[in-house]
């Protein structure tokens, strides 16, 4: 086995006696399936960290403020880290907003406020919280920002987030930067609502914004799509007297999920996913587009700050065999973590526990959820498994508890954060009273 330079350690990764053990940072991954049970979400403190200090070293010399996209993971105490290192927040709900709030209430201030179909209610509830900005989607919007504000009698800070109308490879679900798509408005039409913006009394335009999509591995598009920005910025300001004081050029810096925790041997040839390359990477493009823009800088990571950090553990209930097809059915199931059913997204799977002579075998590694769709992976190469063993999901931290659900009826997975060699729960799991506190059993006569 390789062994992999230090900024390419993962967090999940082999050690203990033998090199048999999965480890999140120095905590054996088996003890906490013993302490906190499965389905379990497990997240490296310290990885989360380092990915923000590499995005403060790849924009060093810039004013750039991190506006962590809390969609991606809204654990609040994942926020209150990122808020103790300095992060600011990109939101998109009323919801977030108040887990902000909840977390880091100092760190309102620091609040992009993002989304095609804010309603009046989460405008007031952003107003009252004197958040940064908000990045508005569509005229309407602007009108009813200027409503709301009007009625408490209040400025609104905001940045029109404009369509620049360029590809970037993704998957079409995640694809947000075309005018095919529903978010922002038409970069042409941005100046004549800057105008009005600017015309009234109650609305301030501070800002341009621009989010082309999420996961995105070629980073030329974010600097194509800054370029047109920097245009509308230059125009804004030379025909129309208007200033702009920060560019947010949005997240969507993508990872690589196909790394094997360092470096398996059925992979030696694929070069290993290398984050900090890969943000200065971006920040090149980004730098190279803002040249001559001496303002502020927001940018608004998710997936690369957390993905990496966390992994979903789970236990094999099961295997059984179909025809020709081997499943392997496990107990945390497509409402835990939904990316290989909504994306067919790719997701490591590793043994907690390696065993020497296990032969491999092609299996379909699938939840209890009546769905066919409920798989994590298929027709996938993995040492063999049997009931009792458990397994990690790697790269799992972004989008993966956010998007959980309920659905069959089942129980929310709990999580978990490691720092070193301290693990704490940050989410306990859900019990059945939970999932039935909402509703009421009636029989309507
Ligand atoms: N800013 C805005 C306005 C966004 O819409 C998003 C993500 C982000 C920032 C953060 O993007 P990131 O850096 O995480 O790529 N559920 C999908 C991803 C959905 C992304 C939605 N918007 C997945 O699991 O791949």
């Amino acid at each position: 086995m390789r062994t992999p330079p230090a900024n390419l350690v993962r967090p999940f990764h082999y050690g203990g006696a033998e090199d048999r053990e999965l480890f999140c940072d120095r905590v054996p991954l088996a003890r906490l399936v013993r302490q906190y049970g499965t389905p379990l979400y497990v997240y490296s403190a310290n990885n989360i960290l380092d990915r923000v200090q590499m995005f403060a070293e790849a924009f060093a010399g810039m004013r750039a403020t991190l506006c962590y996209s809390v969609k991606a993971n809204s654990n609040l105490s994942i926020l209150r880290l990122l808020a103790s290192a300095g992060a600011g927040f990109d939101i998109v709900s009323g919801g977030e907003l108040e887990r902000v709030r909840q977390a880091a209430r100092p760190s309102l201030r620091r609040v992009v406020f993002s989304g095609v179909g804010k309603t009046a209610a989460e405008i007031d509830a952003a107003l009252a919280a004197q958040i940064l900005v908000f990045n508005v989607e569509s005229p309407a919007e602007l009108d009813l920002l200027e409503q709301r504000a009007r009625h408490f009698r209040k400025r609104a800070p905001l940045a029109m987030r404009v369509n620049p109308d360029v590809f970037a490879a993704t998957h079409p679900y995640i694809s947000t930067g075309m005018t095919a798509h529903k978010f922002g408005v038409a970069i042409g039409d941005a100046t004549a609502l800057y105008q009005r913006a600017a015309r009234s009394a109650y609305l301030v335009p501070t800002g341009v914004s621009v989010h082309i999509g999420s996961q995105i591995r070629v980073t030329e598009p974010f600097g194509q799509a800054l370029h047109r920005v920097m245009e509308l910025v230059r125009e804004l300001k030379s025909s129309h007297g208007i200033r702009i004081q920060h560019i947010d050029a949005g997240g969507g810096l993508g990872i690589s999920y196909d790394d094997p925790p360092q470096a398996g041997k059925s992979r030696k040839d694929v070069p290993l996913f290398d984050p900090k390359a890969a943000v200065q990477g971006y920040a090149q493009h980004i730098r190279a587009a803002l040249a001559g823009f001496d303002s502020e800088l927001l940018l608004e990571p998710g997936r690369f700050i957390i993905a990496q950090a966390g992994a979903l553990l789970a236990q094999v209930l099961y295997t059984k065999r179909n025809g020709p097809k081997t499943f392997v059915v496990t107990d945390a199931a497509m409402n835990d973590l939904i990316r290989p059913a909504l994306y067919q997204a790719y997701h490591s799977i590793v043994p907690l526990r390696r065993r020497q002579n296990r032969p491999s075998t092609v299996v379909d590694v699938v939840g209890p959820v009546c769905e066919t769709g409920d798989f994590f992976a298929r027709d996938r190469e993995l040492p063999a498994l049997q009931g009792g063993d458990s397994i990690a999901l790697l790269d799992a931290g972004a989008y993966g508890m956010s998007l959980s659900s309920n659905y069959n009826s089942r129980p929310r997975a709990a999580e978990v954060l490691v720092e070193g060699n301290r693990h704490r729960l940050i989410r306990r799991r859900e019990t059945m009273r939970d999932l039935l506190a909402a509703e009421k059993s009636l029989l309507l006569k």
